[in-house]
């Protein structure tokens, strides 16, 4: 396979897009952002030697344009209705001769959800239909090719309010799923850009391929012992029923509030008793990829010093 060069980012302008522009841009790709119109948020967050294209996610022929003369596609979509329109882009893609498109994975194992988690499964419904797409794709378009990614939780996003609500900082409290021994996947932002350069670094083993990876596994009693350690304070720890959490998503379910839901539905995925989602060796593409794993302990001390608590 030749390599792969230019890289276009498609809705690469906040937290997840900005690390992987970086990283691409440091690795000596060529990137250009593909942006909405109605972005808000794109040109100021671009580099300035990042070149914008500014098109509607919906529209084939506009896609088709802005991919032309790129060798990869990453998509960084973020809502829903984004995530859908990923097909479309898809079809761009493989009519502008694009060899490898990167879907808005990003998180959980969407190839390994656990019978249990059947809300999960619905909620993320629009993923997974996007990676069947790409697998029907790559085998009717010659030359097309695509990667998953898996990385677990944003280690240094998703802890607080913001994401998970494992640890709140300002109230110095911490919620804990079961017992709290349970270990779970998690990457840091710039650890999850790393690993796309590395994808697209070795284009011939990660073709057609779901891979996953991680900064490292950890457990919510290893984070909230770190976190006192660091702070040298003490954290009141409520405890909560996997069971009860997953009531609570189904009636946020009903209550129409999806995002509050999901919060639950992946707290349970991850941490309840016997979950089984870390990340093991055997699946672990960290190696394949040429991404060493990070130290646990001072990438919640990098954390601490953003949120300003230590
Ligand atoms: N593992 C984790 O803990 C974790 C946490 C958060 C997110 N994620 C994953 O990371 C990926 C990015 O998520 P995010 O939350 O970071 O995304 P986001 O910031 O909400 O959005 C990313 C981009 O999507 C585009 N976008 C936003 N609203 C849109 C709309 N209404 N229609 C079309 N495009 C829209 C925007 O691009 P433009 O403005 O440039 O067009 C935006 O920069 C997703 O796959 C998400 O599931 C994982």
């Amino acid at each position: 396979m030749v390599p792969i060069k230019t890289v276009a980012v498609l809705g690469g302008s906040r937290n997840l897009g900005s690390s992987i522009v970086h990283e691409l841009l440091s690795a000596g790709f060529t990137v250009t952002g593909i942006t909405r119109e109605a972005s808000t948020s794109s040109t100021p967050t671009f580099p300035d030697s990042v070149p914008i294209k500014k098109v509607d996610y919906t529209s084939f022929d506009a896609l088709k344009a802005a991919f032309r003369n790129q060798d990869a596609v990453v998509s960084v979509v973020g809502v829903a209705a984004a995530v859908v329109d990923q097909k479309i882009a898809i079809d761009a893609a493989a009519e502008a001769g694009i060899k490898r498109f990167i879907p808005s994975e990003f998180g959980i194992n969407t190839r390994k959800l656990r019978p249990l988690s059947h809300s999960l499964r619905k909620i993320l419904g629009d993923k997974i239909a996007v990676v069947n797409y790409l697998e029907e794709k790559a085998q009717e378009v010659d030359g097309f090719t695509w990667t998953g990614l898996s990385t677990g939780l944003f280690l240094d996003w998703g802890l607080d309010d913001s994401g998970l609500g494992i640890i709140n900082l300002k109230d110095k409290t911490a919620t804990v799923v079961d017992s709290g021994d349970e270990k779970f996947q998690a990457s840091n932002l710039a650890q999850v850009s790393r690993a796309v350069v590395g994808i697209l670094k070795h284009p011939e083993a990660t073709a057609n391929r779901y891979l996953a990876m991680a900064s490292f596994n950890i457990s919510q009693n290893e984070l909230i012992a770190m976190v006192e350690e660091l702070t040298k304070s003490k954290l009141a720890v409520t405890r909560v029923r996997w069971s009860d959490l997953e009531l609570a998503g189904e009636l946020k379910l009903v209550a129409e509030d999806g995002p509050a839901a999901f919060v639950d539905f992946l707290r349970v995925h991850t941490s309840a008793d016997g979950a089984g989602n870390a990340l093991s060796e055997e699946e672990s593409a960290n190696g394949l990829i040429g991404l060493p794993y990070e130290d646990v302990k001072s990438s919640v001390e990098s954390w601490l010093r953003r949120e300003g608590a230590l």
